[in-house]
């Protein structure tokens, strides 16, 4: 049998011993292998056949998946806020409260994903969001890999997506993936079979941040609609914020955006929030005040706000909390610079923070985004 591998080895083109045509065998995981003839017997437009219906094949995000439950998120991956709706982030919430109890309980080991595995490669500095995913991995059952990037081959020269094939290769479930690049996520989603959950590209997106956080709100408040949301500090830089502009404003909150203006991104008007550069006018009738990092590492060759002048405009201590609703609380992703964007006896207030509820949060989403992409993978439907 005379044969061509094309890419990936998901394709196959070969000749049967007495047939004068190609044939082409098509083999996705979790997928039924499609084997048929190419009907030429010219080996170049037998090739363009088979990429053709293999391309068409990888849009996994379109393939359907079987709806037997009530599973109302319907894809393989999490890359971007902007591709949920309402519907499909209202369900991950509902999914993640079952974690929050389950988490709570003394044995917190169950095997909803045994024999999985994923893998976290955080090409950025993190501690809380990887050790947050390796949690939520390790209590479903499943096996964890984390992959130190900043030492692997990617020095060596491999570019990412040859260490992606890679990893790939090793047939994982699920790619957690933090990166310096915007929008990386999504093209690893595009190139390997696993599942891919992005968890920070650049100042784009953090979708599991913001669905952590609108989690921690909803634990307070019954109604998003009813709701106005202050995000406050250096939002041009920030993933976090605008993962959550986008969450928080689908579910129906106000959202307000206070910053220093060289912090505003000039796109904001595209976005359904007001714009403030005080505090004071901005944090007005606000139910909660979500505080950002200052993200050092990407305002490279610009002018850095001197810290005291910039805690004193736009730093949240109890005084200028008190421009926002009585009883407002108060929220930060972390890592937190304490005395320069909250105060630190602010931060710790339990009465008014909500800092520790957040990383608790982050747990049961992570066990819930995990949970219901491994089953989107496995329901997969053969085409
Ligand atoms: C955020 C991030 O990395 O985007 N932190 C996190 O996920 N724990 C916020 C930040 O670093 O400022």
């Amino acid at each position: 049998m005379n044969s061509k591998f094309l890419k990936s080895g998901h394709i196959k083109i070969y000749k049967r011993e007495n047939s004068k045509f190609w044939q082409m065998k098509i083999k996705l995981p979790k997928l039924k292998a499609i084997r048929s003839s190419t009907g030429t017997k010219i080996l170049k437009y037998a090739e363009n056949i088979a990429l053709k219906k293999f391309s068409s094949l990888k849009k996994y995000n379109e393939i359907k998946i079987k709806n037997k439950s009530k599973n109302i998120y319907k894809k393989i991956h999490l890359v971007e806020t902007e591709d949920l709706n309402k519907k499909e982030i209202e369900f991950i919430l509902q999914e993640a409260i079952k974690f929050i109890k389950f988490n709570k309980k003394r044995i917190k080991k169950n095997n909803l994903l045994e024999g999985r595995t994923v893998f976290n490669l955080f090409f950025e500095d993190s501690t809380r969001t990887r050790t947050s995913f390796e949690v939520a991995a390790k209590r479903l059952g499943a096996d964890l890999i984390n992959v130190a990037v900043k030492d692997s081959s990617i020095n060596k020269g491999e570019t990412l997506l040859d260490t992606m094939t890679t990893i790939n290769s090793m047939n994982p479930d699920v790619l957690i993936v933090r990166h310096p690049e915007e929008g990386i996520s999504k093209k690893i989603s595009m190139n390997v079979d696993a599942s891919v959950i992005n968890a920070g590209d650049g100042s784009h997106e953090h979708p599991t941040q913001a669905l952590l956080d609108a989690l921690t709100i909803k634990s307070r408040f019954k109604n998003f609609t009813k709701l106005k949301i202050a995000i406050c500090g250096d939002i041009l830089h920030s993933r976090v914020a605008r993962s959550n502009i986008i969450i928080l404003s689908k579910l129906g909150a106000k959202i307000n955006v206070i910053g220093p203006k060289e912090w505003l991104p000039q796109n904001l008007n595209k976005l359904p929030v007001k714009v403030f550069t005080d505090m004071k006018k901005g944090l007005k009738n606000c139910n909660i005040v979500m505080m950002l990092r200052i993200q050092k590492e990407r305002i490279v060759g610009k002018i850095m706000p001197n810290e005291k002048t910039y805690f004193k405009k736009y730093g949240l201590d109890y005084n200028k909390l008190q421009y926002a609703k009585k009883n407002a609380f108060v929220m930060h992703p972390g890592p937190m610079n304490r005395g320069v964007e909250i105060d630190s006896e602010l931060a710790d207030d339990v009465t008014r923070s909500l800092i520790q509820e957040q990383v608790a949060m982050g747990v049961a989403i992570r066990m819930a985004c995990l949970d219901i992409l491994i089953k989107n993978r496995d329901n997969v439907l053969s085409y």
